[in-house]
């Protein structure tokens, strides 16, 4: 992982977008370089093991930016494999059980409120696990509900990763050196 020389953080995609996730009303950015899927899976199985269960993590960015990949990562340090994680696009919410039970949503393909409320999504308590929502910058109704979000770049030769969210949580990361300032 290297680190960033010229990202700006607070001048990232989501703020760019103008966009429902609100990263300004959480803390500071921490981000990483990641040059292939597999540092991709490393840094997500790395972050699966310091997040508090119970976390209600949101993934953005374009397609192809790593997103899925990440998911499959997080999931393995759990005893889920790779295999099982697949991108719920048309399913909209994927459930992976076992002790840390994942939850993963794709919400693309949500067009209203009232279809994501439908979801059931809000109704899904990550518990003693794991809540991964792709696409949540496309409603303003997740803005409180996340508190961790990652925001995913597509760079020529790699993925750029930001993260902003809830301050204990940025501590943690920031501890594990898994991503930096
Ligand atoms: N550094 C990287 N990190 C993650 N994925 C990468 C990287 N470089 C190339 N890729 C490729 O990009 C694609 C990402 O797809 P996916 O994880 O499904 O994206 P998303 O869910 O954001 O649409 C995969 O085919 C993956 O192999
Ligand atoms: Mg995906």
């Amino acid at each position: 992982m290297a680190r960033l020389a010229a990202a700006h953080p607070s001048k990232g995609p989501l703020t760019r977008r103008g966009i429902a996730v609100n990263p300004e009303a959480m803390n500071t950015c921490l981000a990483s370089f990641i040059r292939t899927p597999a540092e991709m899976d490393r840094v997500a199985r790395r972050l699966a093991k310091v997040l508090p269960k119970g976390t209600r993590i949101g993934l953005c960015g374009e397609l192809g930016a790593g997103k899925t990949t990440f998911v499959k990562g997080f999931a393995s340090t759990y005893g889920i494999s790779r295999d099982t994680v697949t991108s719920p696009t048309f399913t909209i919410i994927n459930e992976y059980s076992g002790p840390t039970p994942i939850v993963h949503a794709d919400l693309y393909r949500i067009a209203t409120d009232e279809e994501l409320a439908r979801t059931g999504l809000f109704d899904a308590d990550p518990g003693s696990g794991f809540l991964l929502i792709e696409w949540p910058d496309r409603f303003k109704s997740l803005a409180n509900y996340l508190d961790l979000v990652l925001v995913f770049s597509m760079k020529k030769n790699g993925r750029v990763i930001e993260a902003r969210g809830k301050k204990e949580i940025l501590r943690r990361i920031a501890e594990s050196k898994i991503l930096e300032r």
